[in-house]
């Protein structure tokens, strides 16, 4: 028997299309896509470009090319981030943190630079909280991301009991409540936790940022690996030059600025000093 009802075609994929897609992506937002996520691009070109009413990807290029200012834009550009992290993930960090936060003198201001989801922001804060005196006063947290959706995550602070497995029983007890009912197994951050950071979307090469403020410390870890190198020397540049002096940046495991720039010189596993 014949259906009645007929899928809606998918919109047409032709070869330039993923080539044109990681150059736009990689102009805008500085993430570069390997060959290996062709496939998975080309599907998520193809959802875009459908939930666009459009019967072709090159249809949506052209879109995107010629507006923009398009909110669109930023849909694609969700869809490409990848936005894995976890709370307290490098631990040695956030020990290195503590001990330093403990020797800084205040105001002491720590950026979160692409913070995806908060995990590693809250963990910031926890650290700041559990190591210092008296971290109300004058202590700020600043996390960014260039992801929209994961910002309002992150700002929305509700996680599953799973990911804040990293977190000990005492700071889950101070720092987390249980939700109950529909809310079971999730949690949601404690306003004493919340408060201290400040959540924003930012794109790390916008050719400015919109603050003033100086850094003594700034996580940007695992994230330059989406940069190509000349894109990473310059981001590195900048981020030292809003650092006060003696400041720590924080990378991933996998990021080694030694080649890069001598804006910084390796303090620890994967931590450097800006050099000014
Ligand atoms: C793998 S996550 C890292 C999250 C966290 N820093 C960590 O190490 O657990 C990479 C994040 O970089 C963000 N990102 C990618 N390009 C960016 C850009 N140009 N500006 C700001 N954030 C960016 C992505 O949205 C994503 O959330």
């Amino acid at each position: 028997m014949n259906s009645i009802f007929t899928l809606p075609a998918m919109p047409d994929v032709e070869t330039g299309d993923f080539a044109r897609a990681t150059a736009m992506l990689h102009r805008r937002a500085g993430i570069l896509l390997g060959q290996h996520k062709r496939d998975m691009a080309e599907r998520t070109l193809a959802m875009r470009a459908k939930t666009l009413r459009m019967d072709k990807v090159g249809t949506y290029l052209a879109y995107l090319e010629q507006n923009p200012d398009a909110p669109e834009w930023q849909e694609f550009i969700n869809a490409f981030t990848v936005n894995h992290t976890a709370f307290f993930r490098e631990r040695h960090h956030f020990d290195v943190l503590g001990r330093f936060a403990k020797k800084r003198s205040r105001p002491l201001s720590v950026w979160s630079a692409a913070c995806s989801t908060g995990e590693e922001a809250y963990s910031i804060a926890m650290t700041l909280r559990d190591t210092l005196p008296n971290p109300d006063h004058q202590v700020s947290i600043l996390a960014t991301d260039i992801d929209t959706v994961a910002v309002a995550a992150a700002r929305a602070g509700m996680y599953t009991l799973e990911r804040i497995a990293p977190v000990s029983e005492q700071q889950r007890k101070n720092y987390f409540l249980r939700g109950t009912g529909s809310r079971a197994g999730m949690v949601r951050v404690k306003p004493v936790l919340r408060s201290m950071i400040e959540f924003d979307v930012l794109n790390l090469l916008a050719p400015s940022w919109p603050f003033e403020q100086r850094f003594d410390a700034i996580f940007c870890r695992n994230t330059l690996i989406y940069f190509d190198k000349p894109t990473q020397t310059r981001l590195l540049g900048r981020l030292a030059r809003v650092m006060k002096p003696g400041g720590l940046l924080f990378v991933g495991h996998s990021e080694n600025l030694t080649y890069l720039t001598d804006a910084f010189r390796l303090k620890g596993q994967t931590v450097y000093e800006v050099t000014h």
